[in-house]
């Protein structure tokens, strides 16, 4: 995404520092439905709604800064892709981009599978009552505990990401007298269009095992000797925040390849291929992403076009969307602290958080928007850096934005879009404490997960 320094006056310089921003939006008090969930909306007072319920209501009865998700958003974009799939292909949620008991029960009764990458987001489904069957498992090093947990659970499939853990699954599954059924993660070399932290699919990096060289198919070889595993298909996933399809493509083309080979070789037709996540969301306006029914309708042709070239029966396709489903759904609410002005440069915007609670901005150079949320303003714009409270200059939430010039202490912001890969990747940072998910539907509020406290830091803290 590239855009421009934009010459229009800020209330703080002449000419405009360097930055990710364009012209200032026409109306400030204007929310983009783009980047902020389904129901958020203003009252005729002017303060931002959600769910039928007040932002300042929830900064009064949950504090700041505070996650708000969007229940009904989130279980309707759970049932888009669900829908869009059909039932001729399963949707697993990616844990990993925000898990709670809460959510994993909207996502049973909403019909989707659960995507899990470590034992913790094992235990959060278990107990939250997913179905076993529905789980899978995912990441490039299991521990043998976590492997025992999984396959005793009865997890749905178990994707095995190298050589080792081929092998140590089968044992596992062997010695508890269980045939798992596994898929075999690959990389199927395509240079997906993003972070390259968050880039999966070419060869130079941990997960998978390379198709190059013939590896994933010895990888398939060993898999399909082992007596404690049932190998039931292959699975690439390219990388996260993508647009463009055609990445989808090429994977799906090699990996239909590889299944031919497989079937030449073997005499066996795999029934599942996984796509992955990594469908893109809008953070600011400028994101274009595309909707589940177009996506499924792309993957689904990709992949039949594929297996009819290669005279292959087509497998049951399936999809991890994690950011797509919840991204969208939830904002940060919070409060200013300081507001200060720099002379020619822009003004800097203290909130209650920082990357303790959004660590994406510094981490992926990531783009958000904000707006005031507890009243409108008629003020100008002005240029401003939305930073945390933290030790470091880093601490950045939102790099460039344009807020109303008479922003003050005591004012509410927001920053949309926070519902993927933000509480699930907080931290302590500065011993801060975690923000509480507080959920909101149809004019009720409840937290799914409640604010830390310093009793939970001294708890851990041993002496
Ligand atoms: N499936 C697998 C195997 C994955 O590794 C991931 C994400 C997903 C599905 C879900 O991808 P999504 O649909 O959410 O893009 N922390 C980074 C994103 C890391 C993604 C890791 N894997 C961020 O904040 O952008």
């Amino acid at each position: 995404m590239s855009r421009s320094a934009h010459p229009a006056g800020p209330r703080h310089a002449d000419v405009l520092p360097e930055g990710h921003y364009s012209a200032p939006p026409a109306d400030l008090n204007a929310l983009d439905p783009k980047v902020w969930a389904q129901t958020v909306d203003r009252d005729e007072e002017g303060v931002v709604t959600v769910g039928g319920i007040s932002v300042t209501q929830l900064a009064e009865e949950y504090g700041t800064p505070a996650y708000v998700l969007d229940e009904a958003d989130f279980r309707a974009r759970a049932r888009a892709w669900r829908t869009a799939f059909g039932t001729d292909a399963d949707v697993f949620y990616a844990g990993k981009a925000f898990l709670s008991r809460a959510v994993v029960r909207w996502l049973d009764e909403e019909g989707l599978n659960l995507d899990v990458c470590s034992g913790g987001e094992l235990a959060t489904a278990l107990s939250a009552g997913m179905p076993a069957d529905r789980i899978a498992f995912h990441g490039n090093n299991k521990s043998p505990q976590e492997i025992e947990r999984a396959v005793r659970a009865g997890v749905g499939r178990i994707v095995l990401d190298s050589f080792q853990e081929i092998v140590r699954v089968a044992h596992i599954a062997q010695s508890l007298g269980k045939r798992q059924r596994v898929q075999i993660r690959i990389t199927v070399g395509v240079e997906a269009h993003t972070h390259e932290f968050i880039a999966t699919a070419h060869e130079d990096q941990k997960f998978g095992i390379p198709l190059a060289g013939g590896q994933a198919a010895e990888a398939v070889r060993r898999a399909l000797q082992l007596d404690g595993l049932e190998v039931i298909g292959i699975h690439s996933h390219i990388g996260s925040q993508i647009f463009d399809m055609s990445g989808f493509e090429v994977a799906a083309h090699r990996v239909v390849g590889l299944l031919k080979d497989i079937r030449d070789e073997h005499g066996v037709e795999l029934p599942e291929i996984d796509l992955g996540g990594g469908l893109g969301i809008a953070y600011t306006s400028d994101d274009d992403p595309r909707e589940p029914h177009e996506i499924a309708k792309a993957l689904t042709e990709i992949v039949t076009r594929e297996c009819e070239g290669a005279k292959l029966r087509t497998p049951r396709i399936s999809v991890e969307p994690g950011r797509a489903i919840v991204g969208p759904t939830a904002f940060t609410l919070y409060e200013v602290g300081t507001v200060k002005p720099l002379e020619g440069l822009r003004t800097y915007v203290s909130v209650d958080g920082g990357m303790s609670d959004n660590i994406r901005t510094a981490l992926y150079d990531a783009e958000y928007t904000v707006a005031l949320v507890s009243r409108t303003s008629d003020a100008e714009p002005m240029l401003t850096r939305v930073v945390g409270k933290h030790c470091e200059s880093g601490d950045i939430v939102v790099k460039d934005a344009f807020l109303p010039g008479d922003l003050a202490p005591g004012d509410l912001i927001a920053v949309p879009a926070t519902g993927a890969y933000c509480r699930s990747m907080a931290s302590n940072y500065n011993h801060a404490l975690r923000p509480p998910v507080v959920a909101v539907r149809e004019g009720e509020a409840r937290v799914v997960v409640r604010r830390e406290t310093e009793e939970d830091l001294l708890r851990l803290d041993v002496g």
